[in-house]
């Protein structure tokens, strides 16, 4: 039994949606479940690493009790726990699905309906991933997720070298019954020299696959 390379290594997993917050009581969210990010989580505690996992909305257990779990909610408050806790990461795997927008201005009470339409104003949020790949240092390595419905391979490579990643895990909604909600996932490891292709299987399975390459360059 050869000793994983994850052993006492830092590892930073973003996991989960966030949420942007509309009124008091809505919000812009989106599908993901967080089971891909948890998955990894895991597989890396398994694996002897220190996990730090930042996991915005889920109804998820935590998977593992070596794992330092932080919650968050909005966009704001992932950047500010996952910056922090990057400086001390040998990697990061940013798998949650960050909102690109939020509200301009969260409204203090309840919108009411009476009204013949709503206009919000949205304006972007932090990218945390192209943030962490600025602070990245010698040694650190940084792995992100694309979700994309069209020209797949073109938009990984395009955030691979954007965002400063070492490698990026492209899943995409074509595929049915794989990436959010589902407990399955299809995916394809895009480095700077190569592709690699995986067939379709569950999260635990993708996430050994994950970890596999991570341990080849940490
Ligand atoms: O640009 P896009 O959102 O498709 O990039 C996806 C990658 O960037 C994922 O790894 C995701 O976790 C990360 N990301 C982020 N902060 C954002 C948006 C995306 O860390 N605001």
């Amino acid at each position: 039994n050869t000793q994983s390379s994850m052993q006492n290594k830092n590892i930073l997993i973003t996991a989960g949606p966030t949420f942007e917050k509309i009124d008091p009581v809505r919000f812009i969210g989106n599908y993901s479940s967080g089971k891909m990010g948890f998955a990894l989580a895991r597989e890396c505690a398994l694996r002897g690493a220190n996990v730090t996992l930042v996991a915005g909305p889920v109804s998820l257990e935590t998977p593992h009790s070596a794992i330092n779990r932080i919650d968050v909610e909005s966009c704001e408050e992932m950047y500010e726990a996952t910056v922090e806790h990057f400086k001390q990461a040998n990697a990061a795997i940013l798998c949650a699905a960050v909102a690109d927008f939020k509200p301009e201005n969260m409204v203090q009470e309840k919108i009411k309906r009476e009204k013949d339409d709503l206009v919000i104003r949205l304006k972007p949020t932090h990218d945390i991933a192209a943030q962490l790949g600025k602070m990245k240092k010698e040694g650190q390595r940084l792995v992100g997720f694309a979700l994309e419905t069209n020209n797949e391979m073109a938009h990984a490579q395009d955030k691979l070298v954007r965002k400063n990643l070492d490698f990026i895990v492209l899943n995409s909604l074509r595929n049915e019954g794989t990436c959010f909600k589902s407990d399955q996932n299809k995916i394809c490891i895009v480095t700077r020299e190569e592709q690699k292709e995986f067939g379709k299987k569950n999260k635990q399975e993708v996430a050994i696959d994950i970890v596999n390459e991570l341990e080849e360059i940490i």
